[in-house]
């Protein structure tokens, strides 16, 4: 099963990255700069790892990247700012969608605005 971690060339996007590893998931490393991100998975030891990247704002570079996904772990914050473009490119590619958010106004709006 693959997975996508957006927001994956910082702190907790790494952590995700390494445990979905080491559970023995594919996994697209996706966020807005591919060079971060390379330098992510070399840093996590993940050579040969998809790396996809895709703008924040662009939402289809974002459906994209999830593309043939099972889930999207969304790492990107804040995300009041542009979490909702990253749970709709995952619902148009047909992924399931998690986050790290603890902003209490973003979750509830997302099941205000996606709950159905
Ligand atoms: N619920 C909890 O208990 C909990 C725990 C930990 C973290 N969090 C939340 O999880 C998020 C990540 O935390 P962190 O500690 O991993 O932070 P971090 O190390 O600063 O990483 C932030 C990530 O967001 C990406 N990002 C920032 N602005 C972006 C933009 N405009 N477009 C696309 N990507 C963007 C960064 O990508 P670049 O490398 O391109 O900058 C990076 O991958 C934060 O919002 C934090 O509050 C919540």
């Amino acid at each position: 099963m693959k997975i996508a971690v957006y927001g994956a060339s910082e702190y907790t996007g790494r952590l995700v990255a390494a445990e979905l590893r080491r559970r023995g998931f594919d996994i697209v490393l996706s966020g807005r700069s591919a060079e971060r991100l390379r330098q992510a998975a070399a840093s996590l030891g993940l050579t040969g790892t998809n790396v996809r990247a895709a703008d924040a704002a662009d939402p289809d570079a974002l459906a994209a990247a999830f593309e043939g996904c099972a889930a999207v772990i969304n790492c990107a914050g804040p995300f009041t700012a542009f979490g909702h473009t990253v749970v709709r490119a995952a619902i148009a590619a047909g992924c399931h969608y998690v986050d790290t958010s603890a902003e209490q106004e973003f979750v509830q709006s997302l099941f205000e605005t996606f709950g159905e």
